[in-house]
């Protein structure tokens, strides 16, 4: 795999199946992911982006092959943190509660959350709700909540599923830029699911496209755009239009099967379609 500084996250080989091996998720499945990286997995539903980050996070383990964080098998921890479609927010508490409630979890006493949760809470521009309940807030401003969450523990990898899938268009542009900004200054790895090549293409250095029936890797493809990314709009580059158009063709190449699991993903998008 090259020389370099050695990889934050390894996937050598990695096989998993589900309902009693019916269902082939991932099927020899290999990538690093490096110390500070911003790298996506792209593909159409079902070709187990959400099943490799469960893997990478030590919630389930592979049939095959292995899954190593830091050099040793994943487990959950401070190092890792992880941000949903939705924010999963407890709504008995309040955002700065939420924030506590985590970093309470992890053994920080509680001077040290308070500490965290305020900083946090600015960083992603909430301080004025900071005793707000959940649903005082937009969808938007709930997944702040929920990145700010997590960067709390500051984990060397944040990985995120989906994280904007559910907002409207312009709170997507504008979280898009928020995380650019946090990552340019934490500098944690990050791994982040999407199927939209467009969204991947602006944040990520690294593109890992995979193909569905059995999860398979098609491609992996270096994102060699300028930075920083928020400042000027790498989309109006001729580079952008370029890579773009190379993905989508090779997802045209994977045929109707992803699509028709897609449509399926919308109706139940909390499932395990
Ligand atoms: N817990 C599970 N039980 C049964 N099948 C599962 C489970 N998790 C995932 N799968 C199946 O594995 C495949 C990959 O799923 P997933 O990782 O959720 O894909 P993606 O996130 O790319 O949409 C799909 O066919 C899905 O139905
Ligand atoms: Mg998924």
């Amino acid at each position: 795999m090259g020389t370099g500084p050695s990889p934050l996250i390894s996937l050598r080989h990695v096989g998993k199946s589900f309902a009693n091996g019916a269902v082939r998720a991932l099927d020899d499945v290999s990538f690093d992911v490096r110390p500070g990286e911003f790298v996506s997995l792209v593909g159409p539903s079902g070709c187990g982006k959400t099943t490799l980050l469960r893997l990478i996070n030590g919630l389930i383990e592979p049939d095959e092959g292995s899954v190593e964080v830091m050099g040793v098998r994943p487990r959950p921890g401070p190092d890792l943190a992880m941000v949903f479609q939705s924010a999963r927010l407890l709504p008995w508490r309040t955002i700065t509660g939420n924030i506590e409630f985590a970093l309470a979890l992890r053994g920080h006493p509680k001077p040290e959350q308070l500490r965290r949760s305020k900083a946090l809470l600015a960083a992603v521009g909430l301080r004025d709700f900071a005793e707000a309940f959940p649903h005082q807030l937009s969808g938007g401003m709930q997944q702040r909540v929920g990145l700010a969450r997590a960067l709390a523990v500051e984990p060397k990898v944040l990985l995120m599923d989906e994280p904007f899938a559910a907002l409207d268009a312009m709170t997507r542009e504008v979280l898009r830029g928020e995380l650019l900004q946090m990552w340019s200054r934490r500098r944690m790895a990050i791994v982040f699911v999407t199927h939209d090549i467009d969204e991947a293409v602006l944040l990520s250095q690294r593109i890992v496209l995979l193909r569905p029936r059995p999860g398979r890797i098609d491609e992996i493809v270096d994102v060699d755009l300028p930075e920083p990314r928020w400042e000027a709009d790498p989309r109006l580059l001729p580079a952008f239009a370029a890579l773009r158009a190379h993905l989508w063709d090779r997802i045209q190449t994977m045929g109707r099967s992803g699509l028709e699991l897609d449509e399926l993903a919308r109706a139940f998008p909390d499932g395990d379609v």
